[in-house]
């Protein structure tokens, strides 16, 4: 093994996601103050059904705590049915009654977009920083929407999509992949990496392959989850499935 993160597997995404919504239960009953970031997609989704339940139990309460979603399209903003934003409110928000106030997300609506990613930055500082950062991974490797490059760019901004990401969000768009934006606005690589604690979660065959290069591979801008292996606090969850290159690697678990 290569970088510094730990690496935990979990025999199905239910299973990984129900321990890591303990996490954030911890996190919260710990300091209900908490900054979450998070993520959208589908890999996130069975850990935002944990975080209901356990809410509908009465084990979390998230009144106090502030939240960032990595990314959001350019174009789409509150009340738009593809944005991430709608999508949050779909999968966790609105169950677990995080107050619109303390849930703050990037304006892709925004009439000057540098502007609004400055602001974005600003606030994220003004809240004391993220105490946990929750990442998907693009099965090429992309982090919030920080895709494979040259170079990659350290603070919030805005960016060209890859055809590969415009088909893996097709079906909050009808499951037609042109219509997705072609740009979006997202978190930089030093936004994520001044979490206090990141814990990327992959799942399914599809990510295998990112999930090897990211953890045994060199630390590169063509692979922007390499990056992780930087940070003395990152955790890699996945499923089986999405750990299947890794077996036989030795020194994983
Ligand atoms: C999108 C999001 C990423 C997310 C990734 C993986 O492009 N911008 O933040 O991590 O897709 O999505 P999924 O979990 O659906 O595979």
């Amino acid at each position: 093994m290569t970088g510094v993160q730990r690496v935990r597997i979990f025999p199905t995404a239910d299973a990984l996601g129900a321990a890591l919504a303990e996490v954030v239960a911890n996190v919260l009953a710990k300091t209900p103050s908490s900054v979450l970031g998070l993520p959208t997609g589908r890999t996130p989704i069975p850990l935002y059904r944990h975080l209901i339940d356990l809410h509908r139990l009465g084990r979390i309460d998230f009144r106090r705590a502030t939240t960032f979603n990595l990314d959001e399209f350019v174009g789409l903003g509150q009340g738009d049915a593809g944005s991430y934003r709608t999508f949050m409110r779909k999968h966790l928000f609105d169950a677990v009654g995080l107050s619109p106030r303390r849930a703050h997300f990037l304006n892709g609506r925004a009439r000057d977009l540098d502007k609004e990613c400055e602001r974005y930055e600003r606030a994220i500082r003004r809240a004391g920083g993220i105490d946990l950062q929750i990442l998907g991974l693009g099965t090429n490797g992309h982090i919030g929407f920080n895709e494979p490059a040259r170079a990659l760019s350290a603070r919030t901004h805005r960016v060209q999509l890859r055809t590969a990401t415009r088909q893996a969000n097709a079906s909050l768009f009808d499951h037609r992949w042109t219509r997705v934006p072609r740009e979006g606005l997202s978190m930089g690589m030093s936004t994520i990496l001044e979490a206090r604690r990141i814990v990327l979660i992959a799942t399914g065959a599809t990510k295998a392959r990112a999930v090897e290069r990211m953890i045994h591979g060199p630390v590169t801008t063509g692979m922007p989850a390499s990056f992780l292996q930087l940070h003395p606090h990152a955790d890699v969850w996945v499923d089986s499935d999405a750990a299947a290159r890794l077996k036989g690697s030795g020194g994983i678990r």
